[in-house]
């Protein structure tokens, strides 16, 4: 906000706790120039062909997967992301996730709450180590990098990876093999999810991926839910088809309170707040207010998704 008043950018702030509906959305958004989008509102082509008339949208995420962006290219209306700042705060809570699911934590701590904290026992409270185990990163991209450094210096992990198509220059920094996503299912005792969402990534982890993994595995996402198939996830879990799960995000969101995951063995479940560290939320209002202050100036915004709208 010191951002865009020192910038001298009127404006005005939604403190609503309840999310706008969309017509609600489109009604308030027509008095305005540009938004500052910080929540998850769907902004779908009934959006853009209703607000024709907005400069810029300076989203505060780096997903978009709740944008419909041909549709904005169509009105001539660029949207921004904030993509890089979130990366070390996001792939911190991927990595949180594979090691407390690897030692069940939350269950354990759960056990103590619940009065059954039963001692010492050989072979109670077993979990599994990852030192030197293989982690497959589902979209080596700016996060998946992160995480992959990390399981490395930490675990001295080997790290494997599937993307649409080889990322040499990720390759050399994380010293990581491209496979086919049969491989990475097969061969990973980690597989850690960091691609967007989109119509081709859209419940890739489904029941029939499960099945290609080790009954050993661990399955972390921290991207989009909707990456998995959540029915599938439950049922392969309770099946022991793999070992355990670790979900900064789910699908749908928010989760049901009454989720069997929530009460699974080996699973950790957060309410997606991989970016959500006082240092990165600044850094991410602040790259989506220079954005908006530059489309407001007539410059195009230095994170622009749909750069074709400039052509
Ligand atoms: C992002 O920036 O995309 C985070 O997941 C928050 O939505």
């Amino acid at each position: 906000m010191s951002y865009l008043h020192n910038a001298g950018v009127p404006f005005d702030v939604y403190k609503g706790e309840q999310p706008l509906t969309p017509t609600q959305l489109i009604e308030s958004s027509q008095v305005y120039d540009a938004l500052f989008i910080a929540a998850s509102d769907k902004l779908d082509r009934h959006f853009f062909e209703s607000c024709r008339h907005l400069k810029a949208i300076a989203l505060m995420s780096v997903g978009f997967d709740h944008v419909d962006l041909a549709a904005a290219t169509e009105q001539g209306i660029p949207v921004s992301n904030t993509p890089d700042v979130l990366n070390k705060a996001t792939s911190d809570i991927a990595f949180l996730l594979m090691l407390s699911v690897s030692r069940d934590a939350f269950n354990r701590h759960k056990s103590i709450e619940d009065g059954d904290w039963k001692g010492f026992g050989s072979n109670r409270n077993l979990g599994i180590e990852l030192y030197g185990k293989t982690l497959g990163v589902f979209g080596l991209g700016r996060i998946g990098i992160e995480m992959a450094l990390k399981a490395k210096s930490a675990y001295q992990m080997k790290i494997i990876y599937h993307n649409r198509k080889p990322n040499l220059e990720a390759e050399e920094l994380v010293d990581a093999h491209y496979v086919s996503f049969e491989e990475l299912l097969s061969q990973s005792d980690v597989i850690s999810v960091h691609a967007n969402l989109t119509d081709q990534t859209k419940e890739t982890f489904n029941a029939t991926a499960f099945e290609k993994m080790k009954s050993s595995s661990i399955f972390i996402n921290t991207a989009r839910g909707g990456i998995h198939n959540e029915q599938d996830l439950i049922q392969a879990l309770q099946d022991q088809t793999i070992w355990g799960a670790g979900l900064d995000v789910t699908n749908p969101e928010p989760m049901a309170s009454d989720s069997p995951l929530l009460r699974m063995p080996h699973v950790c479940v957060l309410p997606h707040l991989g970016s959500a560290t006082v240092e990165t939320r600044n850094a991410m209002a602040t790259l989506a207010a220079k954005n908006l202050v530059a489309a407001l100036n007539g410059e195009q915004m230095p994170q622009v998704i749909n750069k074709e709208v400039y052509r």
